[in-house]
């Protein structure tokens, strides 16, 4: 019987890499906090209705949407594991009104926005969904206040994101590489499925609701008849699942800014900027539509922005027509 191939685990990985450097001390602690609370997400997530886990609070959160059972759990769960982790200052999080300040003047400490389960339409029906993770470094003496949360996506540290579908995979990125894991749901730990990471040159889709085409200005509606003409479309409705296959596979993400949300849909802090980090990482690119996502210079927690994601050569030219060009 052939013996089974040792995988290196989240762990080994993070240990081996960036014990080396000794640049991240503390970090190691936090993305361990995020798999730790991933893999009770995923286990909420495959008992569902089981668990009662479906359905709405009744509650709308901050964004003046209906929360959603996971949505809530999931948040807790987060938040308990990070501030557990002992190297969290404070979090920043989509279903949370004001940021959560864990220990301001925390030694090695780190500020973590997330979005604790991306993707919200799509829990009832089975189909993938995601938890986003942006962390940036507090300044060494730095006593973390509510504006300590708005930093610029160009200075974050590292950037992780979890897509619970037919397998649980967690993406890392940090300033060296962009790694990919898989759980084992058998012994509950991550181990390295896919290394290095890179963003193919080709570019087979595009992602983007088309329900929205007639609230599109002239030029945004002629930049997304370009990509329909060039590219299959595949929109799941979880930007986690959407951006992952393009990762894997080549695409380009498009959710612009429109007649109806001049500021976009999606949000800056912790959905535009992570991911773009991810992708930049990978040898992509994030814009808003008119400058680079991670530049952006953060005024409200909860904001929102356009977000155009992917292939860095479609997402450029995608810009350029957005822009008339
Ligand atoms: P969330 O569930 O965290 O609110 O995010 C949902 C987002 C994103 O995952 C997805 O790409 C987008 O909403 C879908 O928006 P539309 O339903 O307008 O297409
Ligand atoms: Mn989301
Ligand atoms: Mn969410």
């Amino acid at each position: 019987m052939a013996v089974a191939q040792h995988r290196t685990t989240l762990q080994e990985y993070i240990t081996s890499e960036w014990r080396a450097n000794g640049l991240n001390r503390g970090l190691d602690a936090v993305i361990m906090a995020i798999a730790e609370g991933s893999r009770r997400v995923q286990l909420q997530v495959q008992q569902a209705a089981l668990a009662d886990a479906l359905g709405a609070t009744g509650e709308t959160n901050v964004q003046g949407e209906i929360v959603q059972r996971l949505d809530a759990a999931s948040s807790e769960i987060f938040v308990e594991t990070l501030t557990g982790s002992g190297h969290v200052a404070a979090i920043g999080c989509e279903e949370i009104e004001d940021p959560v300040i864990i220990d301001a003047d925390a030694a090695d400490g780190y500020i973590v926005l997330m979005d604790p389960l991306d993707g919200s339409s799509n829990i009832d029906v089975a189909v993938s969904i995601g938890s986003i993770f942006g962390i940036w470094r507090k300044d060494p003496g730095e006593v973390v206040t509510d504006e300590s949360l708005l930093r610029p996506g160009n200075q974050q540290v590292a950037a992780a994101y979890v897509v619970y579908g037919s397998s649980t995979v967690l993406v890392l990125a940090t300033e060296d590489s962009v790694c990919g894991f898989t759980l084992d749901p058998e012994t509950g730990t991550f181990a390295v499925t896919h290394p290095n990471i890179r963003i193919p040159d080709d570019c087979p889709y595009y992602s983007t609701n088309e329900g929205n085409n007639k609230v599109l200005d002239e030029a945004t509606r002629k930049a997304i008849g370009l990509l329909r003409d060039q590219y299959s479309q595949r929109y799941v409705g979880s930007l986690v699942a959407d951006f992952h296959r393009n990762l894997l596979k080549g695409g380009i993400f498009a959710y612009p800014a429109d007649l109806n949300r001049k500021e976009g849909r999606l949000r800056l802090m912790y959905e535009a900027n992570p991911l773009g980090y991810v992708a930049e990482q990978a040898g992509g690119a994030a814009s808003t539509g008119y400058g680079r996502i991670m530049d952006v210079v953060p005024e409200k927690l909860h904001q929102r922005t356009p977000l155009i994601l992917g292939n860095k050569d479609v997402v450029e030219a995608t810009v350029s027509v957005i822009n008339g060009g």
